[in-house]
C-alpha cells in the first residue's frame, strides 16, 4: 500500500510517500481502509521528536493521529464491529497513523462514523472534537449560564469550542480574525473581539468571565493576562502553553491534551449527525500533499514550541536549541489555517 512515513525525526523533509506493507489486524484490531486522515500540530510535535523523552517511536513511523474509514478486516477478539463498517478514531501517538491507505487500529478505539458528512471529512472532528470537548466539561466544567472567553475561536478547536459551549447555554465571547468571524457568529458565539483590531486583553478589560479557554498560542505575560480576566473562583483552561499555576483568587489553570474517549466521540458524532455539530474543513488535499502540509504548518508549529520552551524550560528548551531545523526545514509558501484533510 501507499503511506507517508518518516524513518527518524526531523523536519518536513523526512516524510516521504511510499510504499508499506499493508497492516493485518493483531488480536482485538480491526483494519481500516483509510478515507481521510488531517494535520495536526501534535503530528509536527512527534516528527520534530520534542518529546521523544516521553513518547520514543519505532521507524519507520506512519503519522496521522485521526483516521476517518472503512472496516475491511477484523482481527481475533473483535466483536461490535463489521466489515463495512464506517468509522472514525483518535489513534495513539505511538502507533502506526492514518496516513495511509489502511491502519490497524484497536476495535476499542472507534466509533461510528457520521452519515451525513462525507466520510474523508470526518477526520477533521476527532482531535480536536475531543480537546475541545473534555476542555470545556471536564477541565472547566462549564454550566449553563456561565460566561466564558473563547481565545483563538477561529481555530479547529474553537469551532468546536464555540457550537458545544452556546449549546450548553452559555454566554459565549469569541476572538475571531476576518477570515473565522461570520462562521464563529454563526456557530452560537454572542460577542465577537478582533484580536487583529484590538488586542484582546485591551478589547475586554474589566470585564471578567467564568471561564477562559486559551485556544491560541502565546507566552507566560499573555496568558498571564488573559487570567486576570478570569472571574475569582473561575478557571483558565489551556490548550496551547500553561497558565501560572499560581494565579491567586481562587483561579484553577488547567492544561489540556486531548485523549482518545469513544463515549464522547460518539456523542460529538451523534451531535453532526443530529445536525447540531458543524464539520468545518478549510481544505482537502491529496495525502501524497502531506510534507508540503508540515512544511507549511512549520513556521506556526515552531512558534508553538519556542513559547512552550519559554515556559516549561528543561529537555524542550534543550533539544529546541540542539536541532532547530527540525522544526522549521524546508520553508513553504502559505501559511495553514483550519483543518486540512488529507485522502488517500
Ligand atoms: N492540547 C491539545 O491536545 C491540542 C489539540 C489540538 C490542538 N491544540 C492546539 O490548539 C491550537 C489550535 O489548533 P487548531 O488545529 O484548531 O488550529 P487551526 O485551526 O489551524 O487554528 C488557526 C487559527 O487560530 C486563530 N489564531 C491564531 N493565533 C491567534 C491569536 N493570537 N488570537 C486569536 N486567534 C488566533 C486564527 O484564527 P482566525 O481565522 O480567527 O484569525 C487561525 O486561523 C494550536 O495551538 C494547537 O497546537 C492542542
Amino acid at each position: 500500500m501507499k503511506a507517508v512515513r518518516y524513518h527518524s525525526y526531523g523536519g518536513s523533509d523526512v516524510l516521504v510517500y511510499e510504499e508499506a506493507d499493508r497492516p493485518v489486524p493483531d488480536v482485538g484490531q480491526v483494519v481500516v481502509q483509510v478515507a481521510g486522515t488531517s494535520y495536526n500540530d501534535a503530528d509536527s510535535g512527534l516528527r520534530a521528536g520534542l518529546r521523544q523523552d516521553m513518547l520514543a517511536l519505532a521507524f519507520p513511523h506512519i503519522p496521522g493521529l485521526d483516521l476517518a474509514g472503512v472496516v475491511t478486516a477484523i482481527g481475533e477478539g473483535v466483536s461490535g464491529w463489521r466489515v463495512g463498517d464506517a468509522v472514525v478514531a483518535l489513534l495513539p501517538a505511538d502507533a502506526p497513523g492514518a496516513a495511509a491507505e489502511y491502519v490497524a487500529v484497536s476495535a476499542e478505539a472507534l466509533a461510528s462514523a457520521p452519515r451525513t458528512v462525507e466520510l474523508a471529512d470526518a477526520a477533521a472532528l476527532p482531535l480536536v472534537g475531543l480537546t475541545a470537548w473534555q476542555a470545556l466539561f471536564e477541565h472547566a466544567d462549564l454550566k449553563p449560564g456561565q460566561s466564558i472567553l473563547i481565545n483563538g475561536a477561529g481555530s479547529a478547536v474553537g469551532g468546536y469550542a464555540v457550537q458545544l459551549a452556546a449549546q450548553t447555554g452559555a454566554i459565549v465571547t469569541a476572538t475571531a480574525g476576518a477570515r473565522s468571524r461570520d462562521r464563529v457568529r454563526s456557530y452560537g458565539a454572542d460577542r465577537i473581539v478582533d484580536y487583529a483590531v484590538t488586542p484582546v486583553v485591551q478589547a475586554l478589560a474589566g470585564r471578567h468571565f467564568d471561564v477562559v479557554l486559551q485556544l491560541a498560542p502565546a507566552g507566560p505575560e499573555e496568558n498571564a493576562q488573559l487570567v486576570d480576566l478570569v472571574a475569582d473562583g473561575g478557571a483558565f483552561v489551556s490548550v496551547t502553553t500553561p497558565g501560572p499555576q499560581d494565579a491567586g483568587r481562587g483561579v484553577r489553570a488547567v492544561h489540556v491534551f486531548g485523549r482518545s474517549d469513544v463515549t464522547q466521540l460518539a456523542e460529538l458524532v451523534a451531535r453532526v449527525e443530529a445536525g447540531e455539530l458543524v464539520i468545518e474543513v478549510a481544505e482537502r488535499l491529496p495525502l501524497a500533499d502531506l510534507a508540503a502540509v508540515h512544511a507549511r504548518a512549520a513556521g506556526r508549529f515552531a512558534r508553538i514550541a519556542e513559547l512552550a520552551a519559554q515556559v516549561e524550560g528543561g529537555d524542550l528548551a534543550e533539544r529546541l536549541r540542539a536541532d532547530p531545523a527540525a522544526l522549521r526545514a524546508p520553508a513553504a509558501a502559505g501559511e495553514l489555517a483550519g483543518k486540512t484533510v488529507l485522502a488517500p
